[in-house]
């Protein structure tokens, strides 16, 4: 076989990028259609449902736990930065800070538990428990400051990781927000990313 037939074959065993592909088109459909926050979280919703329904296209390097912190992982960013496709990584007992996005955001669990902790800021800044909630392979939650956007997550699981699928209403990445210590003092941040190489997903000789 030459070198490029090899090229396009699909790879045994290779994470079918072409479902994250057609997800992110779909989003950016989406998104022209509407500016409406309401609307881009129903639809949106039902976007990442579909994305999260099966766990055959998340490439391994995407999946890997850090062993002293969970890993946010950019999978796609628009080129107008309107969203971002994160993969978060929790290992056993990890958790994210109390923290805010100050854009909208779903998130969709892939594989695993995720226990999410969520507040309200009382007028005076202090924090104020909101409820939680266990979210479980194929089920999606939503922030945004209209509808809530402080909370904290942790792995439910102590014995293996934990994935979700993160999509925001900009480059999260980028973005200047907030982290806040119990008595609801606030910090800024801007998250960042623990990977410098982001997926393929426009190889078309390998998958469809
Ligand atoms: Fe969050």
């Amino acid at each position: 076989m030459n070198a490029v037939a090899a090229m396009a074959q699909p790879v045994e065993g290779a994470a079918d990028i072409g479902r994250l592909r057609g997800f992110v088109t779909a989003f950016a459909d989406l998104l022209a259609a509407t500016r409406d926050e309401g609307a881009i979280l129903e639809g949106g919703r039902a976007l990442l449902s579909r994305l999260i329904a099966r766990d055959d296209w998340l490439p391994e390097e995407f999946t890997r736990p850090h062993p002293d912190r969970y890993q946010q992982y950019l999978l796609h960013c628009d080129s107008r930065e309107r969203f971002s496709v994160v993969s978060f990584v929790w290992g056993p007992g990890q958790s994210t800070p109390i923290h805010d996005h100050t854009v909208w955001g779903l998130v969709g669990v892939l594989r695993g538990v995720e226990k999410v902790e969520r507040f309200r800021q009382s007028p005076d800044g202090r924090l104020i428990p909101h409820g939680e909630q266990f979210l479980r392979e194929g089920e999606v939650d939503a922030v945004s400051p209209r509808i809530g956007d402080i909370h904290r997550v942790t792995n439910g699981l102590a014995d293996r990781p934990s994935i979700s699928i993160h999509v925001y209403g900009a480059n999260i990445g980028a973005v200047e927000r907030a982290t806040y210590a119990p008595d609801g003092t606030p910090k800024t941040f801007i998250s960042g990313y623990a990977n410098g190489v982001i997926p393929n997903l426009w190889d078309r000789s390998r998958n469809a």
